[in-house]
């Protein structure tokens, strides 16, 4: 995680540094800084807390110069507090660091055994004093660089500044991205196009194994022997302004309510809606001669996915594996060429997801990558990009992505139908039917829902504790409605697939412990109102989350039932996240949090 961003240029660079790390923070918010050369001296303003609180000290204490590089964090090493806030300085060398040095530990022995005295608790200063040190030894910069970069390992993206050299930043990726900038008479380098958009579109992505020296007229890359690297400039479409909240409060909120017309949008990416059918996407993918199907992703993502492999299985009768990422990548599973893999990731640099998805391309797998940042490393790392066409995503809790993941995996998952001859083209004009549809329902719905919900919301924030139910599509739902609540309200919150129920959460339940039920009049239905009797026979507090059938049918006393238009069950998963989406965002706003950047999490997660 964290942001980075450098600038050598012929303009100053203090303000320029922080607006860019305005367009970082989703990166990590813990602490902030910048560090500038200017008349021979380098000097860098560091600030615990969010990025206004770096602002603050800049406007007391202004920093001069040309050349500089900020980052602001997300704390692996160290407590967030100013010591441990980037920049850090040794004798004249500045470093910024997102990634985490894996062997910092013995290095930091070896070089405390040399002399070298550590100012703070963070892995990144071992890459100063290796720096500092092979420079006392008479190495140049770009020799000290590389042969840093022979001693440490982990993950990692790196900008150096030399106090001696006011116009130069070096550079190196392994693991986090990183792309440089081009501009004019000047040179930028950040980890995503979208912190350079307002100062050039033109963009050169760094591979892991990259080394690159900037100066204001360019850049030259290496591998990390020194050995010259090509890597092409590309023409980013990152947007130039800065995604504002229009009128609404929080981002979240922003994106919560803009569901409808962006859903509306990835769809007709993925459906013709003048024959009713879906367009033809996985070129590198044929879905007609597939085994199996391994998905793989993180958080929220993962649960989309999880919905997806209800699909795929149901719709396509394609047996699909899933699993979270991080367990993934070195279960060692057995995989073979007639099974394709894909990924999901919102930022498409999770590092987790990422390094699942070399494991399947190095056993061979065809790879696809359902991904909101198409020029994200995910995406170029695919063998075909499924775009969920969402927009900035800027709230750190992932809303609209994950409604236009699930719209996409449900398309996707009718286009295996088809090809795998399991759905007629009666069926899949049926299916798209109800996908054309949901942008309308989606709109009625967060109208319908919104006043009850912001009354409910008074009532939860009231709870430690919160169950949600679901069983089918509803349980991945329910384990997103626990996630949603517990990242931005802190209450703790579990979901459960409800005919686990039995097994054990039920020793939790009394009076002090919401349940919500996720339950549509659907297949299951029945058997979820069974659960909710044993809930209520123990006290249990119910708020019911189901359609105006389901509410007809059901006769329990709960202490809130929110109850949506009956809709198809290929689209219920996205039309029934948007109740759990605004119970878990009013809570939060009433409970007083920062929800949109709420504690401990960052927007992109770059380290394991
Ligand atoms: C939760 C949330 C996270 C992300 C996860 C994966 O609201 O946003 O759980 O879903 O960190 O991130 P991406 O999709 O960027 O790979």
């Amino acid at each position: 995680m964290c942001g980075i961003v450098g600038i050598v240029g012929k303009e100053p660079v203090a303000e320029r540094l922080v607006d860019a790390l305005r367009r970082l923070e989703y990166r990590g918010y813990d602490s902030a800084g910048v560090a500038t050369i200017h008349d021979g001296a380098m000097d860098r303003r560091r600030a615990e807390g969010k990025l206004f609180n770096l602002e603050k000290k800049l406007a007391g204490e202004p920093l001069p110069g040309t050349i500089g590089i900020a980052h602001t964090r997300w704390a692996t090493h160290g407590v967030p507090n100013e010591t441990n806030a980037h920049p850090h300085f040794v004798e004249g060398v500045a470093v910024v660091h997102n990634g985490i040095i894996e062997n910092f530990s013995e290095l930091r022995d070896e070089l405390t055994a040399e002399g070298a005295v550590f100012t703070s608790q963070t892995d990144t200063e071992v890459v100063a004093h290796l720096l500092a040190k092979f420079t006392r030894e008479g190495m140049g910069h770009r020799d000290a660089m590389l042969a840093m970069l022979n001693r440490v390992t982990g993950a990692y993206a790196l900008v150096v500044m030399f106090q001696d050299d006011p116009g130069t930043i070096l550079s190196a990726r392994f693991g986090p991205p990183l792309a440089v900038g081009h501009g004019r008479g000047e040179m930028f380098l950040g980890s995503d196009a979208i912190a350079l958009a307002p100062f050039t579109n033109q963009i050169t992505y760094l591979v892991d194994g990259d080394c690159a020296v900037l100066t204001a007229n360019g850049v030259t890359i290496t591998d990390f022997a020194g050995k010259p690297v090509e890597r092409p400039i590309q023409i980013s479409q990152a947007a130039a302004l800065m995604v504002d909240k229009g009128n609404h409060r929080h981002f979240m909120e922003k994106e919560i309510y803009e569901q409808p017309e962006i859903i509306s949008h990835a769809l007709s990416h993925y459906v013709d809606f003048a024959s009713g059918s879906i367009k033809q996407k996985a070129e590198a993918i044929d879905f007609a001669k597939l085994r199996s199907l391994a998905i793989s992703a993180c958080g929220t993502a993962y649960l989309s996915g999880l919905v997806g492999k209800y699909w795929f299985e149901r719709y396509a009768r394609l047996p699909v594996e899933i699993d979270v990422a991080s367990e993934f990548r070195y279960r060692d599973i057995p995989l073979s060429k007639d099974q394709a893999a894909l990924f999901i990731s919102q930022s498409g640099e999770t590092a987790d997801t990422l390094a699942s998805l070399r494991y399947c391309k190095e056993e061979g797998l065809p790879i696809g990558a359902v991904v909101n940042v198409k020029e994200s490393t995910i995406a170029r790392e695919a063998d075909a990009i499924f775009p969920i066409l969402a927009g900035p995503e800027i709230g750190v809790a992932s809303t609209k992505a994950f409604t236009c993941q699930l719209a996409v995996l449900a398309a996707l998952s009718i286009q295996a139908g088809r090809a795998r001859g399991i759905l007629t083209e009666a069926q899949e004009k049926e299916l798209v039917r109800h996908l054309i549809e949901m942008p309308r329902i989606m709109s009625k719905v967060l109208n319908l829902i919104q006043p009850q919900i912001e009354q409910l919301s008074r009532d939860l924030s009231r709870f430690k504790d919160v169950l949600y139910l679901g069983r089918g599509t509803s349980y991945p739902l329910a384990m997103e409605g626990a996630l949603k609540l517990k990242e931005i309200s802190y209450i703790h919150a579990e979901g459960y697939a409800a005919g686990e129920l039995k097994h054990g959460p039920i020793a939790l339940i009394d009076e002090h412990m919401p349940v919500i039920v996720i339950a549509p009049h659907d297949r299951f239905f029945e058997k979820t109102v069974s659960n909710m009797q044993e809930v209520a026979a123990r006290g249990g507090k119910i708020i019911f989350i189901t359609d105006e059938k389901g509410a007809a049918a059901s006769k329990l006393a709960t202490m809130a039932t929110i109850v949506l238009p009956n809709v198809d069950e290929v689209i219920a998963p996205m039309i029934f996240a948007l109740p759990i989406q605004l119970l878990a965002y009013h809570t939060a706003v009433f409970m007083g949090t920062d929800v949109d950047q709420p504690r401990n999490l960052a927007k992109s997660v770059t380290v394991e």
